[in-house]
C-alpha cells in the first residue's frame, strides 16, 4: 500500500539512504500523472511564472497566482507531498510572509518554500510555531536573478560555500524542515547534505543530496529554447508522460541521475 508522504516519512528517508523524489506540478492533470508515477513530493513552484505564464522570470509571480495552482495542484496530489514557493516580494517583512504562509496553506500547501539563507532563521522559527512547515531555497535562488546578474552557478568561492554550509546548519536548528540547493558545485552540495540531518533536495547540484527536483516541462522536452545543463529529457526513452516520470523517480531512486553531465564543478 502506497503511504502519504509527511515529513516523518521524509526524515525516515533521509536516514535510510532512500532517495526522496520531486518535480513541479501546475495544475490537476500533472499532480494526478506524478503522484501515480514514483514522485513523493510535488513542488508548486514559481517557476510557473516562465513555463506557464511566459515571463522571463519568477519576478512577475503574485501570491494570488501561486494560490491558484497550489489549489489545483492539491485536488489531485494523492499521497504526494505539495510543497509550494512563495513568490517573489511575498516575503518583504515577517509578518507578511507569516500571511502569505498562511493563504498557502489554505489554498492545499503542506509545506512552503523561501528563498535565501541565514536572515530567514527568525520566520522560519515563527512560521514552525504558527505550524507551517519550512524549505529553505539556497544557492542559486531564481528570484534574486536581477542581483546574481543572471543565471549563474553559486558557490563557488570558499567564502560562500562556508556561508552556506553555516546557513544550512542555522536554518535546521531555526526550525526548517527541509532545504533545497540549486545550481552549485557537487562537493558543496554534498557538505551541505551531510552538515544538516533535514532531507536536502536537489536541482543542478550533483547526485549526493537527498533527492532531486526538476520542471516537469523541461524533464518532458516541452520547454522552448535551451535548457539548462542538470535537465534531462526523459522523453527521449519513454512513450508517455507518464513513463518519462516513472523513469525519472526511478533513476533517482537507483542513484543513476544526475549523471556527471549534469552536474557542476
Ligand atoms: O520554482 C521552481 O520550479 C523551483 C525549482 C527550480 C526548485 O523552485
Amino acid at each position: 500500500m502506497v503511504k502519504k508522504i509527511t515529513l516523518n516519512s521524509l526524515a525516515s528517508m533521509k536516514h535510510s539512504g532512500e532517495k526522496i523524489t520531486m518535480i513541479t506540478a501546475y495544475d490537476a492533470t500533472m499532480a494526478n500523472i506524478a503522484s501515480n508515477n514514483g514522485i513523493d513530493i510535488l513542488l508548486v513552484g514559481d517557476s510557473l511564472g516562465m513555463v506557464c505564464q511566459g515571463e522571463s522570470s519568477t519576478v512577475p509571480v503574485t501570491i494570488e497566482e501561486m494560490c491558484y495552482h497550489t489549489r489545483c495542484v492539491s485536488k489531485a496530489s494523492n499521497d504526494a507531498m505539495v510543497l509550494s514557493d512563495l513568490p517573489f516580494g511575498s516575503c518583504a517583512t515577517e509578518e507578511q510572509t507569516i500571511l502569505n504562509a498562511i493563504k498557502l496553506m489554505r489554498a492545499g500547501a503542506e509545506i512552503v518554500k523561501l528563498e535565501g539563507d541565514r536572515w530567514l532563521a527568525p520566520v522560519i522559527t515563527r512560521l514552525k510555531q504558527q505550524g507551517i512547515p519550512t524549505c529553505v531555497h539556497m544557492g542559486l535562488t531564481p528570484q534574486s536573478v536581477n542581483v546574481f546578474g543572471g543565471y549563474k552557478v553559486q558557490g563557488r568561492d570558499l567564502e560562500q560555500a562556508n556561508s552556506m554550509i553555516a546557513s544550512a546548519i542555522e536554518l535546521e536548528a531555526a526550525g526548517a524542515a527541509m532545504l533545497v540547493l540549486e545550481c552549485i558545485p557537487v562537493t558543496l552540495a554534498k557538505d551541505v547534505t551531510r552538515s544538516v540531518s533535514i532531507p536536502v533536495v536537489g536541482i543542478g547540484a550533483g547526485p549526493h543530496t537527498d533527492g532531486q527536483v526538476l520542471v516537469i516541462y523541461d524533464m518532458l522536452n516541452l520547454t522552448a529554447g535551451k535548457l539548462p545543463r542538470f535537465v534531462k529529457n526523459y522523453m527521449a526513452n519513454a512513450h508517455t508522460p507518464q513513463e518519462a516520470i516513472r523513469l525519472y523517480a526511478d533513476e533517482v531512486r537507483t542513484c543513476r541521475f544526475p549523471a556527471l553531465e549534469h552536474c557542476f564543478e
